[in-house]
């Protein structure tokens, strides 16, 4: 007898239906699983023949081929497992026949016939109703994750048992359905706010300018000076994820497998904060199975690379791409795969190797060590990061102080605002903030008068900056002026955007 289920794997975002086909036929007791499975699936022989034994039903001592349609397709993982034992105990006549057009299996079996939960549910979920399918059976676990796409009918399982109950037609199973009211009461949900930070009044608006124009940053400063503790707050302030936008993110999160099966759906902007010895892999993702890297686990949120000399420059160097096209391809063996990576990029560094230059205490690193620590971070990096500040330590009389400090809420809703302008301004041309003007596009959004034109070229004579800033001045002087809801850009905001240049100033130029 032959029988088919139908399931679905994932390349990149992209998902493809898979026609689990099974043939039980006489002969020599044999089981063969064909159609370009990898090692993971042929595992899934053994897990399925177990599973169904401990379930209480026999695996047939019969001949047995498993074929995974499309061959041309590579399939990994263990989420075959439910639909290929699904496909036996219909074949072998423990499940009713039935053709399954529109419904898919998912699911991976442990040895005693129970359901686990498997990565990538809600990707999955989406590209399945984008086919045509309209219910899916999935480890209860992912069920949640599984409902928020809706018009598809989630069937939660914990069991093979249940579910040759459930097709027999024995034992109903109510679909999940999601509770979206749920996610708008509990829109926002950081547990950090910018109001912790005392005092640098300074640095606070360099991050408020560089989160209302999507501009990379980079905090200079000594140990201790809060480099960190104000980066992980860089996501409070950004604009909250619309609902397609979080989609996007709790899909990549999804197949990382890092959703939680009570609260799957995302609605924070990721923070990603790697450590320097991290590799090239777990940065831009790929790998045997292929992962999305932190540079997508950030994605619409920030990456913070705390500490940036101390990574490899050539790890540093993959960033490039990305960065500019918000998208990362990997090329496996048998196949192309793209996760997006929009994310705005925050670095942090100390001064110098001791970390103590230009603050109180004494620093005894020498001029030319200085400049190799510095020459350290990749140029072509740097060129993208528009925005570099100072930050000296906070003073004590703002540590102490019990002024209140502005929340991330009030500051949030400004950003919105300069927001606004930049996507209004730039909707006819496909870009959403003024980091992404190009020079061509420069040219035409940030004119300068008379006045101004003076004033930049006095301050590239007078602090020696280089070609590179030129552009970068620009660009943020025009967010400045959108913060300020002012149509041209003035003499005051191309003056602050000139003090964003601390490296070129003080180390290179
Ligand atoms: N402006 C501030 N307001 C309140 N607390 C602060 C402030 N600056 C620093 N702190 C306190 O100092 C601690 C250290 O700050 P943080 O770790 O962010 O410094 P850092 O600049 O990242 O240092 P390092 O170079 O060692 O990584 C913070 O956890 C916080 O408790
Ligand atoms: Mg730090
Ligand atoms: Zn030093």
């Amino acid at each position: 007898m032959l029988s088919i289920i139908k399931s679905i794997t994932l390349h990149g975002l992209e998902g493809f239906i898979i026609d689990v086909q099974v043939d039980v036929a006489g002969g020599i007791p044999c089981c063969d699983i064909v159609g370009l499975p990898d090692v993971s699936i042929r595992e899934s022989k053994e897990r399925v023949r177990t599973a169904i034994k401990n379930s209480g039903y026999e695996f047939p001592s019969r001949r047995i081929i498993i074929n995974l349609a499309p061959a041309t397709i590579k399939k990994e993982g263990s989420a075959f497992d439910l639909p290929i034992a699904v496909a036996i105990l219909m074949a072998s006549g423990c499940i009713k026949m039935f053709n399954y057009e529109k419904t898919i299996f998912l699911g991976e079996l442990s040895l005693d016939g129970n359901i686990n939960s498997i990565k990538g549910i809600l990707p999955m979920c989406i590209e399945a109703k984008k086919l045509g399918i309209e219910k899916i059976i999935v480890p209860k676990d992912n069920a949640k994750e599984a409902s928020i796409v809706s018009e598809i009918q989630v069937i939660p399982v914990v069991s093979l048992n249940q579910v040759i109950s459930y097709l027999n037609g024995q034992t109903p199973i109510s679909p999940v359905q999601f509770n979206f009211q749920h996610i708008n009461e509990n829109n926002f949900n950081y547990n950090l706010d910018f109001s912790e930070v005392k005092g640098q009044k300074n640095i606070k608006r360099a991050i408020e300018v560089a989160a209302s124009g999507g501009h990379n940053c980079m905090l200079i400063g000594s140990p201790g000076s809060g480099k960190t503790m104000m980066a992980r707050r860089i996501p409070t302030i950004l604009p909250n994820l619309s609902f397609d936008e979080s989609l996007e993110v709790t899909k990549i999160h999804s197949i990382a497998g890092n959703i939680s099966s009570d609260n799957p759906f995302i609605i924070n902007r990721p923070f990603r904060s790697p450590h320097h010895t991290i590799s090239k892999t777990s940065l831009v993702g790929g790998g045997k199975i292929p992962k999305p890297g932190e540079i997508s686990l950030a994605h619409y949120g920030v990456l913070f690379l705390d500490e940036l000399p101390e990574f490899d420059k050539s790890t540093l160097e993959v960033l490039r791409g990305p960065l500019e096209d918000g998208k990362i391809t990997i090329s496996r063996l048998n196949a192309v795969l793209t996760y997006p990576c929009k994310f705005m990029l925050v670095a942090s560094m100390n001064p110098c190797p001791c970390g103590y230059y230009g603050s109180d205490k004494e620093c005894n690193c020498s001029s030319q060590a200085i400049k190799k620590y510095i020459g350290k971070i990749s140029g072509p990096l740097l060129d993208r990061v528009d925005i570099q500040v100072e930050v000296s330590n906070v003073k004590y009389e703002n540590l102490n102080s019990s002024d209140e400090e502005e929340n991330s809420e009030k500051i949030r809703k400004r950003v919105e605002e300069a927001r606004k302008i930049q996507l209004e301004r730039y909707q006819k041309i496909g870009i959403f903030s003024n980091s992404e003007l190009t020079p061509k596009l420069i040219e035409k959004y940030c004119k300068l008068d008379s006045k101004c034109e003076k004033i930049l070229e006095k301050a590239f004579e007078k602090l020696g900056l280089s070609a590179r800033a030129y552009g970068r001045i620009l660009k943020v002087a025009r967010t400045i002026a959108d913060m300020e809801k002012s149509e041209n850009i003035q003499a005051s905001h191309l003056l602050e955007a000139i003090q964003y240049r601390s490296l070129d100033k003080k180390y290179i130029g």
